[in-house]
């Protein structure tokens, strides 16, 4: 698809009342990243990196949310979703192309189905066309409204619908594309003549369609795709989804996730076959694991982990922003923070780096061979040379580098060897 003349407007300036939160509905997190990061990450799959998003409540972190790479929009009070589109209208001028508008709080859109919507489009020559889905709890959406030969009519919202028009199944997405010329001239002749008392996006249809436009829907064969987030139930549904599509991704690849009920995985993730997954793990964004390698249970990869092929991490490790060389294994009880394991290390149950002195954050490098003894601490900045070992409770102060070989015990740890480093 040609994206050249498509631009995109992300719908994020509500607070989301129905969230009974005090944070913006947008910024909530699914996965550790915030909802509207979902629907930006859509659109640039789907080739469209023109994006607008139209801020309001807690503008400032909205922004930041969305990211330096998107253009944004402010919309001083949410007087509904035609009025939020129409707070672009200035930065849109002269522009005549395709506008794809989407919903900030409904991120399971898939980017085929943009692109899907935006083909359906043009083979029309349609001013609006319109993402739909089939529900079969349709409760809460805006509903589709035809005609006897099947054409749209109007979209209407819940609250405003007849008993009859509620039965309708077929649901609005939130997300449309729009002619742009078409877009702004129709939000004029928007009236906030509802129950709400809000300008509503879904009333352009019709509008556009007394002008003798035309107005396409294009309706997704996974209803899923369609799911708004409103309140804190639907976060969580929408969670599970998201969790499952990613965890659906690694079985793929060839990962064994034993009990994918108990597996949290963030987006971002790469896990390389054979690699053993067990129950209660946990593995933020940004983790790269090899092939072969055994995690859980109860481990916790935090972000910038890489576990080289065949490294083990077992119960109760926690790793953050660390290397663990090939084979290298630790299986319990364990805290490795910016630190940089060798290959075939063994780090003994209960080993804390104590990477934090308060103030900064220093690293510890283990050598490959070396191997710490239970409830070691290694005071960071320090490192463990070629095959040495600590003994039981060593707590190896910073900056006294274990020289290659050596054997240290003790608080603080001395050499058993009288080496020095
Ligand atoms: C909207 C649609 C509905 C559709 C549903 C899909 C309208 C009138 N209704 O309803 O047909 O089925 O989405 O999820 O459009 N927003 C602003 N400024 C505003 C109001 C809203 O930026 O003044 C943003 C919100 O932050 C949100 C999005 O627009 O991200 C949708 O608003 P919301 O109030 O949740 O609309 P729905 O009632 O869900
Ligand atoms: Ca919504």
């Amino acid at each position: 698809m040609s994206t050249a003349n498509v631009r995109a407007v992300v719908l994020a300036a509500g607070k989301g009342v129905r969230m009974k939160s005090e944070r913006a509905k947008v910024l909530h997190e699914i996965l550790g990243r915030p909802v509207v990061h979902y629907v930006l990450k859509t659109l640039r799959a789907a080739g469209i990196s023109d994006i607008t998003a139209v801020v309001g409540y807690q503008e400032e972190q909205v922004r930041k949310a969305v990211g330096d790479g998107v253009r944004t929009v402010r919309q001083e009070e949410q007087k509904g979703t035609a009025h939020a589109v129409r707070c672009c209208e200035e930065t849109f001028k002269g522009f005549s192309g395709e506008v794809v508008v989407l919903a900030g709080d409904a991120p399971l859109i898939g980017s085929p189905s943009i692109v899907a919507m935006g083909e359906a489009h043009r083979k029309v020559g349609a001013a609006c066309t319109v993402l739909t889905a089939c529900l079969d709890d349709p409760r809460g959406y805006g509903r589709i409204i035809r005609d006897k030969e099947g054409q749209v009519l109007r979209i209407v919202e819940e609250t405003d619908a007849t008993e009859r028009e509620r039965s309708v199944q077929e649901i609005n997405s939130g997300h449309y594309v729009f002619d742009a010329t078409a877009l702004f001239e129709a939000l004029r002749d928007v009236k906030a003549d509802n129950r709400k008392g809000e300008y509503y996006l879904t009333d352009v249809v019709a509008l556009l369609l007394a002008r003798g436009r035309r107005v396409g829907t294009y309706r997704t064969e996974d209803p899923s795709e369609a799911y708004g987030i409103n309140t804190r139930k639907d976060l969580i549904a929408a969670t599970n989804l998201i969790r499952w599509r990613v965890l659906q991704h690694h079985l793929d690849n060839g990962v064994a996730i034993l009990d994918p009920s108990t597996t949290y995985i963030e987006e971002d993730v790469v896990i390389g076959v054979d690699t053993i997954i067990r129950p209660f793990t946990v593995i933020e964004h940004d983790v790269t694991i090899g092939k072969h390698c055994e995690v859980g249970p109860f481990s916790h990869l935090r972000p910038g982990t890489v576990l080289e092929d065949g490294a083990e991490i077992g119960n109760f490790v926690e790793v953050k922003k660390s290397r663990i060389g090939k084979h290298s294994k630790a299986k319990h009880l364990t805290y490795l923070g910016d630190a940089t394991l060798g290959d075939h290390v063994n780090i003994g149950a209960g080993t804390i780096t104590a990477n934090y002195d308060g103030k900064n954050k220093h690293a510890t490098v283990i050598e490959d061979d070396a191997s710490t003894g239970s409830n070691t601490v290694l005071v960071a900045p320090v490192r463990l040379g070629k095959g040495a070992k600590t003994g039981a409770g060593a707590v190896v102060p910073a900056r006294r580098d274990v020289a290659p070989g050596d054997v240290v015990a003790g608080v603080p740890a001395r050499s058993l060897k009288g080496k020095r480093a």
